[in-house]
């Protein structure tokens, strides 16, 4: 029997472990243990209910907005217990997270292996994102096996001397978890239908978030007044926001954009919610990793406000546009989408580089036959 043990703290690990762990738990030469940090509260409880995840070890490591090196000594000194008392064969993280690279190091000072699901992933410019491409090298570092979600992220491991036999192309667990939420809505219809009564069938919504640290302070403030500037130029459209948590996200959104007419700020959504506004939208303006990869799952042009993303793949299918935090560029772009349809039909209609759904079961089958 080997001893399997799944960390994960943040609304995007959340949603991507949630496959895995459903999978793994399927299988009877494993004892899975999953560990929830907490480094995310109201954002997470949802969704361990939503994918009925059982937590094995639950910590509570959130506070509000404390810094990285604060959360970091937290982590590290509870994940090294947990580590510690459950003594798993290997440890799987996921993605770039404070939690994900603390549970790879504590595994690396214990000796215990690290599986890497999302492996791969840069930028290659060590401050963007920020600490996200950091952590994900580091993760790299210490990973005995690397679960990679295109060709991209293989040939960035193999170009940093990653052996070819612990890299495995598995697609992204994030297409398993959206065809997951899909189904729930198209077949459990009046159980997980919400009505967002604000919102008519004619109109055509932009569907925006936003949460990253390298655009605290002025690349938020020029967020905002991008999206201020369209909502104004565009009536007739509604700009719905659900609004991450982070207060340095909270605090230049509510000042900027709340009151005004056309635009809708509302509380984090849940899964089944946000998949839901998605399915609405009619194209999504964005920093955020998940988002990138689901949208074209959904036929959503996305634009990245982002000066660099991990993502190319979408970006060279041609489903997304980097707009980066210019406004200029920004307010273009999305005119662009809502004026011009022969440009929004090439964004909108793009096979989804990122897998086929199948990733959960094929990291399994791999640990199945190689632990
Ligand atoms: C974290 C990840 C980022 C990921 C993002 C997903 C790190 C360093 N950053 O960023 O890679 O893209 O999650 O959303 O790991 N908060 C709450 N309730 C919540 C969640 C957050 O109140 O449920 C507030 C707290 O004040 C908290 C702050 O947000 O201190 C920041 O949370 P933190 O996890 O440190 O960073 P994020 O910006 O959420
Ligand atoms: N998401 C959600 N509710 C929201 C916004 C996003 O459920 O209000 C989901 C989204 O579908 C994606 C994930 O959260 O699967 C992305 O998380 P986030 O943007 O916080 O982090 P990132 O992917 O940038 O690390």
């Amino acid at each position: 029997m080997k001893r399997i043990s799944i960390v994960f703290g943040t609304r995007p690990e959340a949603i991507k472990m949630a496959p895995v762990i459903q999978q793994l738990r399927k299988v009877e030469e494993f004892e899975v243990s999953v560990c929830f940090t907490g480094q995310h509260k109201e954002m997470v409880l949802p969704l361990i209910d939503f994918f009925d995840l059982k937590i094995d070890s639950m910590l509570d490591v959130m506070q509000p907005n404390q810094s990285l090196a604060t959360l970091t000594s937290t982590l590290v000194r509870e994940l090294d217990s947990y580590v510690a008392s459950f003594k798993p064969d290997i440890v799987l993280v996921q993605g770039d997270t404070t939690t994900a690279f603390c549970a790879a190091l504590v595994s690396f000072y214990r000796k215990i292996k690290v599986g890497h699901i999302e492996a791969g992933l840069r930028t290659h410019t060590i401050d963007s994102p920020f600490p996200e491409e950091f952590n994900r090298q580091v993760i790299g570092k210490v990973t005995a096996f690397h679960f990679v979600p295109t060709n991209v992220a293989k040939r960035n491991l193999l170009d940093e001397g990653v052996p070819s036999e612990s890299i495995y192309l598995t697609g992204n667990t994030v297409i398993d978890a959206l065809q997951f939420a899909v189904k729930k809505i198209d077949t459990n219809s009046d159980s997980y239908k919400v009505e967002f009564d604000w919102l008519k069938a004619d109109t055509k919504m932009v569907l925006i978030t936003g949460h990253r640290r390298e655009n605290f302070g002025v690349g938020f403030e020029n967020i905002c007044k991008a999206i201020s500037t369209l909502a104004q130029n565009n009536p007739d459209c509604l700009f719905v926001y659900p609004v991450h948590l982070n207060p340095n996200v909270q605090e230049p959104v509510n000042r900027i954009l709340n009151g005004l007419q056309n635009i809708k700020l509302i509380p984090p959504a849940d899964y089944i919610s946000f998949t839901q506004l998605m399915e609405k939208s009619f194209f999504i303006l964005t920093d955020s990793g998940g988002v990138q990869e689901e949208a074209p799952s959904l036929n959503k042009p996305i634009l990245v406000m982002r000066e660099s993303t991990e993502r190319m793949e979408v970006v060279d299918a041609g489903a997304a546009v980097l707009v980066g935090t210019d406004p200029v560029r920004i307010v273009n772009y999305a005119q662009k989408l809502i004026n011009d349809d022969k440009f929004y039909k090439s964004m909108a209609n793009v096979a989804n580089p990122y897998g086929n759904g199948k990733a959960a079961e094929e990291i399994a089958s791999i640990l199945l036959k190689n632990l």
